[in-house]
């Protein structure tokens, strides 16, 4: 990601010819750059068309073909800001998975295709008013908060912001650098509030982190320690977005202290993106 830009100019930010083929359903955009974190762990930057709009938090559905010689579509959500030339996606390597496959084959200049739609109910704009955003990730459900950071919206909506990032091992902590630049930048002392950021690695033991898992670090007290912010239900507005299993934990946890998932016509407390469905 570049250097935070907060100017709503979309335009002027798309270089002109970006977007090679338009059918009605998708665009099929050009991949410029892939960042490898690890053999099984990317980023993936492609052309933007124009007209392609999203809220900070939505995923967009990427297709790409397969060696059956048909496209497959899956859901990413957007790390880049809405307001950045380019479209901007983290991804894991699913061993024999059916995008994963194509993805793992990837390269510059290749093409993928872009749904014109971008989806999603993870918006800030869902909440009922408070001050304290919680931002609780796994792997890479730690996508769609970069792009809810990158928005000054968010930043003017709340007092306290805690990133939370859970990953099986330090390596897969992607975008460490840039969480720590935004924390620096000096745009942000304008703005009014305040980012922590707080790294879980799960399978390795490393100085001054346990390695357990964000609902035993929330029971036990110690992610508000760390924070040194309480939850509190008029305050805290709570996304959790990656493994199904901690939304699952995460909503049984928050609902039993009486906090309410969004829903359309009544704005609550908690919003959640499951990444995959859960194996019965
Ligand atoms: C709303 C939404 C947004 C998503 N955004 C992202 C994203 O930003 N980045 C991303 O990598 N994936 C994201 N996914 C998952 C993504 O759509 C694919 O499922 C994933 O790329 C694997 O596709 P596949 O066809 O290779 O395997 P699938 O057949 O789709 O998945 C096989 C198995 O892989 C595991 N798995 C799938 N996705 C992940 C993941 N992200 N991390 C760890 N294990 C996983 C699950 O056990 C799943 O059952 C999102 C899914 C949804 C529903
Ligand atoms: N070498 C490989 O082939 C390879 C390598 C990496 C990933 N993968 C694939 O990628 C997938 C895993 O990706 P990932 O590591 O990004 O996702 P993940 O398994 O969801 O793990 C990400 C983080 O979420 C934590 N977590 C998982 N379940 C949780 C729960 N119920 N409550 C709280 N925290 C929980 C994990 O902790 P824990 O560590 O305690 O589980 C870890 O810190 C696998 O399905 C695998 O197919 C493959």
């Amino acid at each position: 990601m570049d250097k935070l830009n907060y100017s709503d100019d979309l335009a002027a930010n798309i270089p002109s010819q970006t977007a090679t083929i338009s059918s009605a359903r998708f665009t099929v955009e050009t991949v410029l750059s892939l960042r490898y974190w690890t053999p099984n762990l990317l980023s993936c930057r492609t052309s933007r068309d124009p007209n392609f709009r999203f809220t900070p938090g939505h995923y967009a559905r990427l297709g790409l073909q397969s060696k059956k010689d048909n496209v497959i579509w899956r859901p990413f959500s957007v790390v880049s800001s809405k307001v950045d030339g380019y479209l901007e996606f983290i991804a894991t390597l699913i061993p024999n998975g059916e995008f994963s496959d194509p993805l793992s084959n990837i390269r510059e200049g290749d093409t993928i295709q872009v749904d014109k739609a971008s989806y999603g109910f993870m918006t800030i704009d869902g909440f009922a008013p408070g001050k304290d955003l919680w931002l609780l990730a796994t792997g890479t459900g730690l996508g769609p908060f970069l792009s809810i950071l990158r928005d000054a919206i968010t930043w003017n909506a709340f007092e306290n912001i805690v990133l939370v990032h859970s990953v099986r091992y330090a390596v897969e902590l992607a975008y460490r650098d840039e969480i720590q630049a935004i924390i620096q930048d000096h745009l942000l002392e304008t703005l009014p509030a305040r980012l922590r950021y707080i790294p879980v690695v799960t399978r390795e033991f490393l100085p001054d982190m346990s390695p357990a898992r964000i609902p035993q670090l929330i029971e036990d007290g110690r992610l508000e320690i760390a924070a040194n912010l309480k939850f509190d239900l008029k305050r805290s507005r709570i996304m959790v977005c990656g493994n199904p299993e901690i939304i699952r934990e995460l909503r049984g946890l928050f609902t039993a202290r009486g906090f309410q998932t969004n829903r359309r016509a009544a704005p609550g407390q908690l919003a959640f993106e499951n990444y995959w469905l859960n194996k019965p």
